[in-house]
């Protein structure tokens, strides 16, 4: 017989919290004692009801989650520094078999399908344990079961940051069978098309380096940086893998299947590599042409390849833009919004930029195209944001002309269209036609030409499209306006 249960609701733990990206692996020891967090009371949240029938426990009780998929127990904690913390998780699972559940750390999945095996009773607890990478300060702790059984009863979670070393005991785990070369380092990882959380262990126990890191086609994670000798820095990051890569009507290049990790720099140093299924992060998906997309071959770069380096783990970014593509195409052709809307999940946000291929396209058609856009990314529960197209770099003396500006061939002010959509919709517009309007003119008809191709540098001149210097200056631009517009992105901002 079936039981309601009162699904059992106390105070938010409130949004998570960017993962931090960058984490040195402890050098010095801290005689810092865990934090114990009970799940049965407040700031945890119990998917299922708190109970205290089994004894054995500490506090009042436990959190007996439901029996579902992802019914699962939430703690808000925080932690004294930045690093590796040991994660104690007291439990009890009287059933004959394992309840294995992701342990996830500020939206990433630290220890995915963790094992909770079986204690052999109810009343019988004990204390699995992890290392996992906190943010000093605020953190979520969120422990969520992989299989219909739930979770075991979680009795409460332990936190030390900064423990002694032999508390962690987490080495680098060594470079793995996937990766060859030294400078750059290559490294394929057999795996489907989705998301996945990527850690790195960037540095060398005893040569120093300088390394960089990108993924799939030219798109950048990391940029150069350099470590001292032993100094190890572990980076949790999460990235989409699409087919074919690239752009996706496979212009320029289709790639090769799997997830392609490039470590390049001066002295590229890796000590640890490991690639899991990422838990529902939440995804930024870029819809644009090919000032956006991720363009396979150099000098050509969009600003969708540098967004990543702005983002942490828990957050990805699926760049669906292609060259060419105007307002109308993007929508009919299969390979672009027709394959992106069905990925979008309640909360991703679909960041839209069209504008320097609708070159005849009438204020009608524009706006029919992008209110198309908006009002089925909202069918899916998406979160639309309209960003106007970059300039391209046409002065007339010390301005930019009206073809710079979007202005189209019928005469369409495509931003300000842009704009004014955006207003009656109400949906949030980063106006990036004026950001970069204001960069370009600032540095002027000569400066300015190192954001795009130059002949001399590149072999190519082309004032529309961005040099890697001048895309990295678009993405900044972009993410500027993420931060004016609040938008949910922003907690996952480095
Ligand atoms: C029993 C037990 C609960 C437990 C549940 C389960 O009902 O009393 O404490 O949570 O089984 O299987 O999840
Ligand atoms: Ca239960």
């Amino acid at each position: 017989m079936l039981t309601f249960r009162q699904r059992v609701s106390l105070v938010s733990a409130g949004a998570a919290v960017a993962v931090t990206s960058l984490i040195a692996v402890m050098t010095t020891a801290a005689a810092a004692a865990g934090t114990r967090y009970e799940a049965e009371s407040a700031p945890a949240t119990c998917a299922g009801a708190v109970e205290s029938n089994h004894p054995g426990y500490s506090g009042s009780g436990f959190c007996n989650g439901d029996n579902a998929v992802g019914a699962g127990v939430q703690f808000a904690v925080t932690a004294a520094a930045s690093g590796q913390a040991r994660l104690a998780v007291r439990y009890a699972n009287g059933a004959t078999t394992g309840r294995p559940a992701d342990v996830i750390v500020n939206g990433a999945a630290t220890q995915p399908a963790a094992a909770f095996g079986t204690t052999g009773a109810w009343t019988t607890w004990t204390t699995a344990t992890f290392t996992v990478p906190v943010n000093s300060g605020s953190n979520t702790i969120r422990l969520s079961p992989t299989t219909a059984a739930g979770l075991p009863n979680i009795d409460y979670l332990e936190l030390e940051a900064n423990p002694s070393p032999s508390a962690t005991a987490s080495p680098a785990p060594g470079r793995p069978a996937e990766c060859t070369g030294t400078s750059p380092i290559t490294c394929r990882f057999a795996v489907a098309p989705g998301n996945y959380t990527v850690t790195a262990w960037i540095g060398d126990n005893t040569t120093a380096g300088n390394t960089s890191m990108s993924v799939e086609s030219r798109r950048r994670i990391l940029p150069a940086a350099s470590t001292p000798a032993g100094t190890i820095i572990r980076h949790v990051l999460t990235v989409n893998v699409r087919q074919p890569e690239g752009q996706p009507t496979g212009q320029g290049g289709t790639g090769t299947p799997g997830l392609d990790i490039t470590f390049a720099g001066s002295a590229p140093k890796l000590s640890g590599l490991t690639v899991q299924p990422a838990t529902s992060p939440l995804a930024v998906y870029l819809a644009g042409d090919s000032t956006v997309c991720d363009q396979p071959t150099a000098p050509y770069t969009g600003w969708g390849q540098l967004l990543p380096t702005h983002v942490t783990g828990g957050a990805v970014v699926a760049n669906y833009g292609d060259s060419g593509e105007s307002s109308a195409s993007f929508l009919s052709n299969s390979a672009l919004f027709p394959t992106m809307r069905p990925l979008v999940q309640s909360g991703d946000l679909v960041l839209i930029q069209f504008g320097h291929n609708d070159k005849s396209t009438s204020a009608a058609s524009f706006r029919s195209n992008l209110t198309t856009m908006i009002t089925q990314v909202r069918g899916r529960g998406g979160i639309p944001v309209l960003v106007t197209p970059p300039v391209r770099r046409l002065f007339d003396g010390s301005q930019l002309t009206a073809t710079a500006l979007h202005v189209n061939g019928v005469g369409v002010n495509l931003p300000a269209e842009m704009r004014s959509l955006g207003s009656s919709l109400n949906v949030p517009v980063i106006d990036l036609t004026a950001k970069s309007e204001a960069l370009v003119e600032s540095l002027g008809p000569a400066d300015s030409a190192q954001l795009f191709l130059r002949d001399a540098v590149d072999g190519v001149t082309d004032n529309t499209h961005f040099s890697e210097y001048g895309a990295g200056r678009m993405a900044e631009l972009v993410v500027q306006g993420i931060r004016e517009r609040n938008l949910p992105v922003v907690t996952y901002l480095r």
